[in-house]
């Protein structure tokens, strides 16, 4: 048998950093080096204030970064890509895989460039035996590719062994989801060599995950799979989205919709939430990257049924500003709208993807000034993602505000439209959330919570609530003088 002394992380994002962070804290006998391209990241991963937030992952650094008297730290960050490759016996590929932004599949087709740089590194560099593992989520065979540059870059005699590892942690969860996995999956080739690398991988996990959510597949099946988690879970949100437009019509409300529907245990209650749209680096890419195989494949239908994931998605962020122009009396010019949460999802400062820049690119579009806060994205990233992402921001950058509380982005307005389920935000007196995957309910964070009776002295009469996350009681907004318009109900 394998066994791994040192790991090398390539890409220190959103599943490198806390991926690594997880296995060197429980493996104190394996040295862990997570590298980058990326200076500003990676000094920023060596101090306390790490490049990205997730709930518990500072902990988990410092356990493993920091000299301690019982503990020698086996936890490094650094930009020294050659040596680290050289040094590893087992690469974790965590780069990114974005859309392709150019050329034949553009916009579609995942672009692997910067995974095809790594191995051509990894090619160049080695001078022992690796195993390699695509953490980075990736197109089916793109296992094939890898061997391909590996066979024309690396020197003789040198073998690499290729294993597909995807990840499956969501942000804002990312450490419970990395301590208590649902499972890990392995692929491999089955042979005796690809059957000896799956176990030493599947031996670093067993430093903490049961042996039998461990599982060993064919890696062909193992890169599928991952597009295909992605696709149901964002299959499930589209549906209830979906649903929603037609509760709204009929009268029926979501919420209940979905509850009944969650009880049927075949079902499950959890990704049936409706709101504003998902939106995140992944679930649409995968999506696209999962289309784009199938009609490479002349598999027409399955790709349009991919697709219309997608639309769906496309579709609940117009209607929901649709909803916000037809309320506001068909116009936006001179009103003034506060937008509560930015990130993508609550307990992130991700913004990739998220349905905010539709939204505000829209009422923008529409001559609204906007006044946005979020408890954790800064303004510089927020009028970045606006600038690189929507049509207007250009000319509109005059009529964007970006706050630094809820009571001041509502100075003036006319309506708060809530696009991130921020616990602060919500006016329930106890928000109850179901933990990540152990189903036991546990009382959110609720010491900072917004007054709202305080943010209605400071907005323009009448005053909207346009609710993107489906997280108030509109019955108690209500009270105060607020008209709500939640997702989903009439
Ligand atoms: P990210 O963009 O946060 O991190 C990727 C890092 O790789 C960047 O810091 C970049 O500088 C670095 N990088 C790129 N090419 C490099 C090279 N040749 N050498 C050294 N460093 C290089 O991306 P994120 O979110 O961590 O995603 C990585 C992969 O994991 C993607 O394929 C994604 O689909 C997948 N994934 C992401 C999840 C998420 O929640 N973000 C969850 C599960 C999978």
């Amino acid at each position: 048998p394998i066994r791994i002394k040192k790991i090398c992380c390539i890409g220190a994002g959103y599943v490198g950093g806390p991926t690594s962070a997880v296995i060197a804290s429980k493996n104190p006998d394996i040295q862990v080096t997570v590298v980058d391209y990326n200076r500003e990241r990676i000094e920023a991963w060596q101090t306390d204030d790490l490049p990205i937030y997730e709930p518990g992952l500072l902990d988990v650094v410092r356990a493993a970064r920091d000299a301690k008297s019982k503990r020698t730290p086996n936890l490094f960050f650094s930009t020294d890509v050659d040596r680290c490759i050289a040094e590893a016996d087992l690469i974790l590929l965590s780069v990114n895989t974005p859309t392709k932004s150019l050329g034949r599949g553009a916009g579609h087709a995942s672009e692997l460039s910067y995974l095809e740089s790594a191995v051509r590194k990894i090619g160049e560099v080695a001078e022992s035996n690796k195993i390699i593992v695509e953490k980075s989520t990736v197109p089916c065979r793109a296992a094939d590719t890898l061997r391909d540059v590996l066979a024309a870059t690396a020197k003789p005699g040198i073998h690499f062994e290729i294993l597909s590892n995807p990840e499956f942690l969501a942000e804002g969860t990312a450490i419970p989801n990395l301590l208590n996995p649902d499972r890990i999956l392995i692929g491999s080739l089955k042979t005796p060599r690809g059957l000896q690398a799956a176990q030493a991988l599947a031996d670093v996990y067993g430093a903490w995950v049961d042996h039998d959510r461990i599982i060993t597949i064919n890696l062909y099946s193992s890169e599928l799979a991952k597009l295909a988690a992605n696709a149901l879970l964002a299959q499930r949100i589209s549906s209830v989205n979906a649903l929603s437009a037609m509760c709204e019509s009929v009268g029926a409300d979501i919420d209940e919709v979905s509850y009944a529907i969650g009880l049927d245990k075949r079902i499950g209650s959890r990704m049936l939430k409706a709101s504003v749209g998902f939106g995140g680096s992944c679930f649409r890419k995968d999506i696209l990257s999962l289309a784009y195989i199938a009609e490479s494949l002349h598999l027409f239908e399955v790709a349009d049924y991919w697709r219309s994931i997608v639309e769906i998605n496309e579709y609940q962020k117009d209607r929901f500003t649709r909803r916000i122009v037809r309320c506001l009396y068909n116009s936006l010019s001179g009103k003034t709208l506060a937008v509560w949460g930015f990130a993508y999802k609550k307990d992130t400062g991700d913004t990739r993807e998220t349905a905010a820049i539709s939204v505000v690119d829209n009422v923008l579009t529409e001559g609204a000034n906007v006044r946005i806060y979020d408890p954790l994205v800064k303004e510089t990233q927020i009028r970045q993602e606006l600038k690189s992402t929507t049509s207007r921001l250009g000319c509109a950058e005059k009529q964007l505000v970006v706050c630094d509380s809820a009571y001041e982005a509502c100075t003036g307005a006319d309506a708060v439209i809530i696009l991130t389920e921020w616990d602060e935000f919500s006016n329930r007196s106890e928000v109850v959330r179901r933990d990540s995957g152990h189903g036991k309910k546990t009382k959110a964070r609720s010491e900072r919570k917004v007054d709202w009776a305080r943010a209605a002295e400071v907005m323009r009469r009448p005053m909207f609530v346009f609710d993107g996350r489906n997280i108030v009681d509109a019955g108690a907004l209500e009270e105060l003088g607020f008209r709500v318009e939640c997702i989903g109900k009439a």
